[in-house]
């Protein structure tokens, strides 16, 4: 595996992340994010589950053995670094995940293919286009009674969580683009446009205060 090979991204108006996918994991905290978030929407056994933005692979190579042999794991992804990375830790781990090159716009699944949905600090990489597009594909793949678990940047719940994350947001903003990508979260709208989407429910969830003091939000659409 060597970041530096020059692999072929695809085509999408989100923000392909541009670091070395090799270090991502460690400087995001991948692993704890992604145990918690499991806790948050468990997957069963049995269950077919696809991570939408699914960089490195962490959370689907840590969802693989929760959903057996009878269950399946996909993830798909713009960036084929994120996507090389994937591949080579699920084979490392001897998981069979079904990581491909994809984005949100148009997911390569049939409609009702899933149970379960995940996206893990993606959405805030989206336009509000984007999002609106890409909502609409995650409730079409998601089989009737299907969950979508998402966990991104939410509205700041109160003046102290807007100052002390403030450095970051202003980071998010203008490293990437100057889409109204991380604004339409910032603001709250994501439920709305989840409804828009044709989700019937948005439930908002206990923030997790050690990340970014509580301004990452978890919810789940169904
Ligand atoms: C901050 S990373 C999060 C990766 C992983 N979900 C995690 O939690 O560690 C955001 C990911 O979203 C991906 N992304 C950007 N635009 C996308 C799109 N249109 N569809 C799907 N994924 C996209 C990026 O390539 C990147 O891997």
């Amino acid at each position: 595996m060597n970041d530096k090979k020059v692999l072929k991204d695809l085509e999408t108006e989100g923000n392909i992340l541009r670091h070395p996918a090799k270090t991502f994991d460690f400087f995001t905290v991948s692993r704890y994010r992604s145990a918690k978030t499991l806790k948050v929407l468990p997957p069963q056994q049995g269950e077919r589950v696809l991570d939408v933005g699914c960089g490195t692979g962490e959370l689907a190579c840590l969802i693989k053995p929760l959903v057996g042999k009878q269950g399946a794991v996909a993830g798909i992804d713009p960036s084929a670094n994120m996507i090389a990375v994937a591949k080579h830790k699920a084979d490392k781990l001897k998981l069979t995940i079904d990581f491909r090159l994809a984005a949100i716009e148009k997911i390569p699944f049939q409609d009702a293919s899933f149970d379960k949905v995940y996206s893990t600090l993606m959405a805030h990489h989206l336009p509000v286009s984007v999002k609106k597009q890409g909502f609409r594909e995650i409730r079409r793949v998601l089989k009737p009674g299907g969950k979508f678990l998402i966990f991104d940047i939410g509205e700041p719940s109160n003046v102290f969580i807007k100052l002390m994350a403030s450095p970051f947001l202003f980071f998010e903003k203008h490293a990437y683009s100057n889409s109204d990508a991380v604004d339409s979260n910032i603001k709250g709208e994501i439920p709305a446009l989840l409804k828009q989407a044709g989700f019937a429910t948005v439930r908002r969830l206990k923030r997790d205060s050690l990340l970014l003091f509580g301004l990452m939000e978890y919810m789940i659409a169904d």
